[in-house]
C-alpha cells in the first residue's frame, strides 16, 4: 500500500498553522547550507512526520523546513530519499504531494551530478532543460490518484522555459557561469561504468546523477512548474582523473554551493516581484504589501 500524503500534509499544516508555502525546494547532497538561510517557522525531522519516507544517506539531513527565503514563503526538504535506498517508488510521491497539498505551485530541485563535458567541471552549475529517466522506475506507476493529476500527461517543457530564462538572467547578473543540459538519472548506488557513460553520451546526457526524476515526474503530474539545477561535483567516470566516491561528491559539492544558494535566493526575490505583478492572487502570508 502506498503511503497516504494527506496524513503527512495535515501534520505539517499543524506545525505552521495558516502558513502557505508557494515554492518547494529539494536540496541534494551537500547542499543543505541553503536551509540555513531560511527564516524558519518550523523544522520537522522526516522521522516525526507520519507517512513520510525516510532518508538514510550521509549528507542528507532529513528535515522539512518551513519559512521564508528571498521573501517567498517556502518549504524545503533538507535531504531527499533516493530510489537506490530501496524504498517503494510510489513513496517518493509523498513529499511532493505534501508540498502540493500545502499550496506549493513551483518546485526547485537541486542535485549533485557528474558532468560529461570537460569544460564544465567540479564547481560549476548546470541548469537542467530535460531529463532521461534511465532507472526503469517511476513513482506514478500503479493506480492513478486522480486527486493529483491525470493518468497520462506530457513531459514536454517539464523544466519550465520561463524559469530557465529567469535563472539564466539571474546567473548573468551574479556573474555565475551557468551551463545548461540534459540530466540522466542512473539508479545507483554504484557510480556508472565507463562503458555506461559512453552509452549515455550517445543518448544525449550532459550530466548524470542518482535523483531528481521522481520528484519532477510527481510535480509535473500535479501541475507544478519546475526548475532544476545540478551542482557539478565531478567529471563522469572515464573522464574524471580521480576515483569517484560519495566523500568526493560531498567535498566538491561545497565548491559551487555558495553560487547555487545566491542563485536561488535572487531567483526567489525576482519570482516574488513577478507574482506581485501577475494574476496570481496573494494569500494570507503577508505577501501583498
Ligand atoms: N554519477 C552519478 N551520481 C553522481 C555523480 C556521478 O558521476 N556525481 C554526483 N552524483
Amino acid at each position: 500500500m502506498a503511503l497516504d500524503p494527506f496524513v503527512a500534509a495535515d501534520f505539517v499544516k499543524e506545525a505552521a498553522p495558516g502558513f502557505k508555502p508557494r515554492v518547494g525546494i529539494v536540496l541534494g547532497s551537500g547542499l543543505g547550507g541553503l536551509a540555513e538561510k531560511i527564516d524558519v517557522i518550523a523544522s520537522l525531522p522526516f522521522q516525526d512526520i507520519p507517512n513520510f519516507p525516510q532518508s538514510s544517506v550521509e549528507g542528507h539531513a532529513g528535515r522539512l523546513i518551513i519559512g521564508r527565503l528571498g521573501g517567498m514563503p517556502v518549504i524545503c526538504m533538507q535531504g531527499r530519499i533516493h530510489l537506490y535506498e530501496g524504498v517503494d517508488p510510489q513513496d517518493l510521491a509523498v513529499p511532493i504531494r505534501v508540498f502540493k497539498l500545502l499550496g506549493v505551485e513551483v518546485l526547485i530541485v537541486t542535485n549533485a551530478a557528474g558532468s560529461f563535458h570537460e569544460e564544465v567541471g567540479p564547481g560549476r552549475l548546470m541548469l537542467l532543460n530535460d531529463h532521461i529517466n534511465f532507472t526503469s522506475r517511476n513513482p506514478l506507476v500503479g493506480e492513478n490518484d486522480d486527486r493529483f493529476g491525470p493518468r497520462f500527461f506530457s513531459m514536454e517543457e517539464a523544466y519550465d522555459p520561463i524559469f530557465r530564462d529567469h535563472f539564466k538572467a539571474v546567473a548573468k547578473e551574479l556573474d555565475i557561469d551557468l551551463a545548461e543540459g540534459v540530466y540522466l538519472h542512473y539508479l545507483g548506488p554504484n557510480f556508472e561504468t565507463p562503458a555506461e557513460i559512453r552509452a549515455f553520451k550517445t543518448l544525449g546526457a550532459d550530466a548524470v546523477g542518482m535523483s531528481t526524476t521522481p520528484e519532477v515526474l510527481v510535480a509535473r503530474h500535479c501541475g507544478m512548474r519546475v526548475a532544476a539545477i545540478s551542482n557539478i561535483t565531478n567529471l563522469v567516470a572515464g573522464l574524471s582523473k580521480t576515483k569517484l566516491s560519495h566523500e568526493q561528491t560531498l567535498e566538491c559539492a561545497k565548491l559551487a554551493a555558495e553560487d547555487l544558494e545566491k542563485l536561488i535566493v535572487i531567483f526567489l526575490e525576482t519570482l516574488k516581484r513577478e507574482l506581485l505583478k501577475s494574476h496570481l492572487r496573494e494569500d494570507d502570508n503577508g505577501d501583498s504589501q
